[in-house]
């Protein structure tokens, strides 16, 4: 019984560094998240709708062997620099 409560606790303690490495894998560069990941196999990779950037971000996540994060920032990388953006009604107003 004392066995499992030490083992309770050593769970319990190991919670915050596990927590701690995601937070810090959080801060992923998207800028070289993308040229690490996607620049191995593409020279330059084209524009695509944003629906159609996030199946192919998970379709080559598999390929790139990727973390959550860093496709999820490559995803917000390949939207923000997406010219769809620059062409929305905000700008033709
Ligand atoms: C391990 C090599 C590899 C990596 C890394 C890789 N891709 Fe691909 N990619 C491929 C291959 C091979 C294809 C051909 C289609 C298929 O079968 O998936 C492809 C197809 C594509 C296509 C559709 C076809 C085209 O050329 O327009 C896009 C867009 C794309 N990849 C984007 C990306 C992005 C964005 C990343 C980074 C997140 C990435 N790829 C990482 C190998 C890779």
């Amino acid at each position: 019984m004392k066995n499992l409560l030490t083992f309770l606790l050593l769970c319990l303690t190991a919670l915050p560094v596990v927590a701690g490495n995601n937070s810090a894998k959080a801060t992923v560069d998207p800028d070289d998240a993308y040229k690490n990941n996607c620049m191995r196999c593409h020279s330059a990779v084209r524009q695509y709708s944003p629906h159609m950037t996030a199946t192919i971000v998970m379709h080559m996540r598999v390929r790139a062997n990727m973390t959550a994060e860093e496709s999820q920032a490559i995803l917000q990388y390949l939207a923000d620099s997406s010219p769809a953006k620059v062409t929305s009604s905000e700008a033709t107003k």
